[in-house]
């Protein structure tokens, strides 16, 4: 059997399985009860987040025999059958009734005529024909204004969804005659949710922390959450009797540093221990990690203490529990100004380190001067009792 890619097999057929958007399905399905469809949508959002999928389920929602015949159906389910002829041909990919255009290589005036000839055409069989225009915002000008007519006098049939992930830079003429929908970033928790679901289907074992990291990898899209599964499955999954995802082979193939060494950063400097700082550098240097990287890692890090400093609460700390637990922890060795002085440090380095072709030692350096800072600025223990290091009390009184 040949290998679907998850994406693709898991993309969902109708509303209700489309994630973290009930802002828009919602207006969708309302709008299909009263009869009230537009001829004109604009989808906007990051890559991977559902706009494609989204236009899909509605093109097959409006054509659905189901939805068409049956008002209490239409009135109470509101979702394509999957069942009727029309359905089908929608899940099989060979409905007339949705074009895909995308954009991004077709973006000529004559490409838009000829799209515009295609238009003129109505449906043979359903109700609607769907024009999914992706990537909407690489159309030129002229392309543009050659499609403007279109939509001012749509034909009753033609419904354009138009894909982008940069709305600003689609024209005040063409936004001004569609509705908007904004989809949003996917939460962590419902991209977890998710791939765990899909790991179930898959029948394959996977404990939360592997979960986790790939959600977080993913930074919001569902689509490259799920490609990353891919991958982890392709390479972290050992054999086919166990078929179970493995966290150390994840943590490997996704480069993750673990929590412990940020841990050990803010700890040098809370303890003033240049042995321990060096320490560090050492293991990224010796592992082959990525400087940079970890220095954008280690700002994550400081930015996790802000949260806990400005929320008193982890609610925002994207990290398993007993993480969350030692953010809370250790800010009591901390005060807000020192950790932003850190912060400043870290990205001055960054942006210096950029221009240097040999960096090791200035890395070094870079996370010494933390402790430099630390002691001058006093940490919270220090700022306390001199010498007693170990000795935590809140900088911050709350
Ligand atoms: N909101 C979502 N809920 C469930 N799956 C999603 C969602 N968004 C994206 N996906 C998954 O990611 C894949 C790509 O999504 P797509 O709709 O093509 O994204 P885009 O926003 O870039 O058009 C889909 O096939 C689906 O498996
Ligand atoms: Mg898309
Ligand atoms: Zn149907």
């Amino acid at each position: 059997m040949s290998y679907q890619v998850i994406a693709r097999k898991y993309r969902p057929k109708k509303f209700a399985d489309i994630t973290a958007q009930e802002h828009i399905t919602r207006t969708i399905q309302n709008s299909l009860r009263l009869g009230r469809v537009g001829h004109g949508y604009i989808f906007s959002g990051l890559r991977g987040v559902g706009k494609t999928t989204a236009a899909r389920v509605f093109a097959k929602a409006v054509n659905c025999s189901r939805m068409i015949d049956d008002p209490v159906y239409l009135k109470e389910v509101t979702e394509p059958c999957g069942e009727c002829e029309s359905c089908r041909d929608f899940d099989e990919g060979t409905s007339l009734n949705i074009s895909e255009f995308d954009a991004a290589s077709n973006n000529s005036v004559d490409d838009i005529r000829q799209l515009r000839e295609n238009v003129r055409y109505g449906p043979q069989k359903g109700r609607f024909r769907v024009y999914i225009i992706d990537e909407v915002h690489m159309l030129s000008t002229a392309a543009f204004n050659a499609f403007l007519k279109t939509l001012e006098e749509p034909p009753a049939h033609a419904i354009f969804i138009f894909a982008t992930t940069e709305l600003h830079k689609i024209p005040a003429t063409i936004a001004s005659r569609c509705q908007r929908f904004n989809f949003k970033r996917i939460p962590l928790e419902d991209i977890e949710k998710q791939l765990q679901g899909i790991c179930e289907a898959e029948d394959l074992g996977v404990d939360s922390e592997s979960l986790q990291l790939i959600g977080r990898k993913a930074q919001g899209s569902m689509r490259d959450a799920q490609s990353i599964l891919d991958q982890v499955i392709a390479f972290a999954v050992e054999q086919d009797d166990e078929r179970s995802i493995r966290y150390e082979k994840v943590a490997e193939l996704l480069n993750y540093i673990d929590d412990d060494h940020f841990f050990a950063v803010t700890d040098a400097v809370a303890d003033r221990d240049p042995e321990k700082m060096l320490d560090v550098a050492r293991f990224v240097i010796d592992n082959g990690y990525d400087e940079q990287d970890f220095l954008e890692k280690l700002l994550e890090h400081m930015r996790n203490f802000l949260i806990v400093f400005n929320l008193r609460s982890t609610r925002l700390v994207e990290r398993p529990e007993q993480v969350r637990a030692r953010y809370e922890r250790d800010t009591a060795r901390f005060n807000p100004s020192l950790i932003m002085r850190m912060v400043d440090l870290l990205l001055q380095a960054q942006k210096e380190l950029k221009f240097q072709f040999e960096y090791q030692f200035r890395f070094e350096l870079v996370l010494l001067k933390l402790i430099e800072i630390g002691n001058s600025a006093g940490t919270s223990s220090a700022a306390t009792s001199p010498g007693g290091a170990s000795e935590k009390k809140p900088a911050v009184q709350h």
